[in-house]
């Protein structure tokens, strides 16, 4: 497992989000896990600047998926930022689910990235960044992060 960063403002956990941007293309998946209020939808909000995608990143509560267009002088990968809350629980049902929201953009030329994700959405590529986020009782924010390659269904 990887080294747990802390994370004391708000801007420290979009900054890593926009850090770890870097790294990713089309196709990547970002799986997102931690309690209410953790700073998931802040993460994405770093992971969006960094990328160079048109906002604003909001909850995805109620809509499941909201997509966000490259912007000029961006990365030209487009987002895509799912939330799993209320999506099934297999690989293969969330892969349909997400079929079934006729996105208008291809998941396989995205990043995607998903709340709620642990468990849920791993078999929809061969590996991901896991981003885990908690909230220590004094109610510091801290991630790890980790590389994790599927395993073979
Ligand atoms: N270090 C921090 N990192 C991220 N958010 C923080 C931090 N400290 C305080 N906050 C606050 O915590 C809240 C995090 O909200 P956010 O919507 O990102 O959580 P979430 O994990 O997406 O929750 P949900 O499961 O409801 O979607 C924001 O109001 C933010 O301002
Ligand atoms: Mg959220």
């Amino acid at each position: 497992m990887g080294v747990e960063l802390e994370l004391p403002e708000p801007a420290d956990t979009e900054a890593l989000g926009e850090r770890l941007a870097a790294g990713l293309g089309p196709g990547d998946l970002v799986v997102l896990s931690g309690p209410l209020g953790a700073g998931k939808t802040v993460f994405v909000r770093g992971l969006a600047r960094g990328l160079g995608v048109a906002g604003p990143v909001t909850s995805p509560t109620f809509v499941i998926a909201r997509e966000h267009r490259p912007l000029p002088g961006g990365a030209g990968v487009p987002l895509v930022h799912v939330d799993a809350y209320r999506l099934g629980s297999g690989g293969a049902e969330v892969a349909d689910e997400l079929d079934d929201l006729d996105l208008d953009t291809d998941l396989a030329e995205a990043v995607v990235a998903v709340e709620w994700g642990e468990g849920v959405v791993e078999r929809l590529a061969a590996r991901h960044l896991l981003v885990r986020l908690s909230r220590r009782p004094d109610d510091l924010r801290t991630a790890v992060v980790s590389r994790v390659e599927a395993e073979r269904a």
